[in-house]
């Protein structure tokens, strides 16, 4: 089943298009790569299929419904997840208390959560201010998880990462499928997350360049020398 599907999607933030036409698909349970250079479009994009881009036209079909007339309330409430690209998290609240202000939370959701982020259930007391750059992301992460969506949608999950901590958001990444969530990732680290995806799309100038299995991608030449860096640089 195709989860995600869109058709010529137009927008942006003013008159000014940024996105010029796009087309996507994205298979249910599958995970798909958003790539490209800077202000090439991706988080305009990803605001786009959440409902947040001020003007967009184009159809954005989610679970067989057109989506696109509908408010970023309304798509959450049918599925879609969104960590954007400034993961925010309630400073002043615990972890724990970060979970419980997502409105469909309940005590059991959150425990099967502490068990997939056993790090945050360990410190379920703390101010979320007091966690690391990688910390705040897992709870970012597990507070978009709260309502069970059926798609996430994940803008830059490892830019405020150090290096180190990078392979492990995207191990935690690779797992989402199998807790029933399909993914779709804006990367700048496009090897990397190529690497853990079924598919991928490089976006130039809002409309989509180059897309197809992510496999055969990560051996594109064309691809490899426009979008992705050199080959053994280590991924960009
Ligand atoms: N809130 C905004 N208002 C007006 N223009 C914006 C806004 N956000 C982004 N833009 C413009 O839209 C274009 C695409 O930006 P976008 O954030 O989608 O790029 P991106 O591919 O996510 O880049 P990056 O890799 O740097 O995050 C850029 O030219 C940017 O200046
Ligand atoms: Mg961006």
């Amino acid at each position: 089943m195709t989860i995600l599907s869109i058709r010529d999607l137009r927008g942006g933030y003013s008159e000014v298009d940024i996105l010029n036409g796009i087309d996507l698909d994205l298979a249910d349970g599958e995970i798909l790569t958003v790539a490209g250079t800077n202000g090439a479009g991706k988080s305009t994009l990803a605001k786009a299929i959440v409902g947040l881009l001020p003007r967009s036209s184009g159809v954005i079909s989610f679970m067989g419904k057109d989506i696109a007339s509908l408010s970023a309330e309304a798509r959450m409430a049918l599925g879609i997840g969104y960590v954007p690209q400034v993961a925010n998290v309630f400073a002043n609240l615990t972890i724990l208390e970060n979970l419980q202000v997502v409105s469909s939370s309940n005590r059991q959701r959150i425990e099967e959560l502490f068990a997939t982020f056993p790090l945050l259930a360990e410190r379920r007391r703390m101010r979320a201010g007091s966690l690391s750059g990688g910390e705040r992301q897992q709870l970012a992460f597990a507070r978009a998880l709260v309502p069970k969506p059926r798609l996430m949608l994940l803008d830059e999950p490892t830019a405020a990462l150090s290096p180190n901590k990078v392979a492990a958001s995207f191990a935690l990444i690779r797992q989402l499928p199998s807790l029933g969530v399909s993914v779709l990732i804006v990367e700048q680290r496009a090897r990397q997350s190529l690497a853990i995806s079924d598919r991928g799309c490089i976006l130039d100038g809002g409309l989509v360049a180059l897309d197809g299995a992510a496999d055969v991608l990560l051996a594109d030449q064309r691809a490899a020398e426009l979008y992705l860096g050199n080959i053994g640089n280590g991924g960009v």
